[in-house]
């Protein structure tokens, strides 16, 4: 289901999906996103990750305990930058991130997004992270299930799917949860913390598909 927001009518901007009473979808700059995942949690929004949030990211994603059971390894503010400016960037393959925002103060709640998209496969890549005084709310799997749901139907990915490390258990029981299905497990797949790490690959597709 879409529905337009009236704040957004003039910006041509909608909004994919359930939308809470007296939300509102935040104006678009990167034109390749014509409606943004709409998000069934009250008080929270998704609206396109711009530079102005990159100190309140780097705030959590700094933190230990946020990223012990992933890939991140920022050693300043200035390694964000970059990152936000690609996810905006115009080019089709790039990354597309939201921020997850509070509507009452604009606090950066979390981001969630794809990257690693390919346009000839049609598949992405879902990452995401929650600003742990947000953490187990049931706000992560929302996002998932609504940015997934987006990805699938607005951008007609055929496949979307997430690495995890097989010690995150947050991560893993959230992609359960919102319906993926673990494919295998990647030995050695990538280092963190100076060793060879497991990922486990869970995968969504628009449909369920027999093996073929
Ligand atoms: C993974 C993450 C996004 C989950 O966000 P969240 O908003 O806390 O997730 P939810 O509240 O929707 O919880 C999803 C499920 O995970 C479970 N869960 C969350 N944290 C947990 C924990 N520390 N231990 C066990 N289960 C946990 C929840 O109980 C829930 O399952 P349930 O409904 O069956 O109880 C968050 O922990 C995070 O940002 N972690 C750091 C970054 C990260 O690891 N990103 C993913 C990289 S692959």
């Amino acid at each position: 289901m879409r529905t337009t927001l009236t704040g957004n009518e003039s910006a041509g901007v909608s909004c994919f999906g359930q939308h809470p009473p007296g939300a509102r979808c935040r104006s678009l700059r990167d034109m390749r996103i014509v409606a943004v995942p709409c998000l069934p949690v009250e008080g929270l929004v998704l609206r396109p990750l711009e530079q102005s949030d990159a100190e309140a990211w780097y705030e959590y994603v700094a933190m230990p305990n946020v990223v012990s059971e992933t890939t991140w390894n920022l050693q300043s503010v200035d390694d964000i930058r970059p990152l936000i400016t690609w996810y905006n960037s115009e080019e089709p393959a790039s990354g597309i991130r939201f921020a997850i925002s509070s509507l009452a103060t604009g606090r950066l709640v979390g981001t969630i997004g794809f990257h690693t998209i390919s346009l000839p496969n049609r598949t992405a890549e879902l990452a995401y992270d929650i600003h742990p005084d947000y953490w187990r709310r049931g706000i992560g799997s929302a996002c998932c299930s609504a940015v997934t749901a987006w990805g699938l139907s607005e951008r007609a990915y055929v496949r979307v799917q997430a690495l995890t490390l097989v010690t995150n258990v947050p991560s893993v029981r959230l992609l359960e949860k919102c319906g993926f299905a673990r494919e295998g497990t990647l030995r050695s797949y990538r280092i963190v913390g100076g060793e060879p790490r497991d990922f486990h690959v869970f995968a969504r597709l628009p449909v369920a598909v027999s093996t073929r």
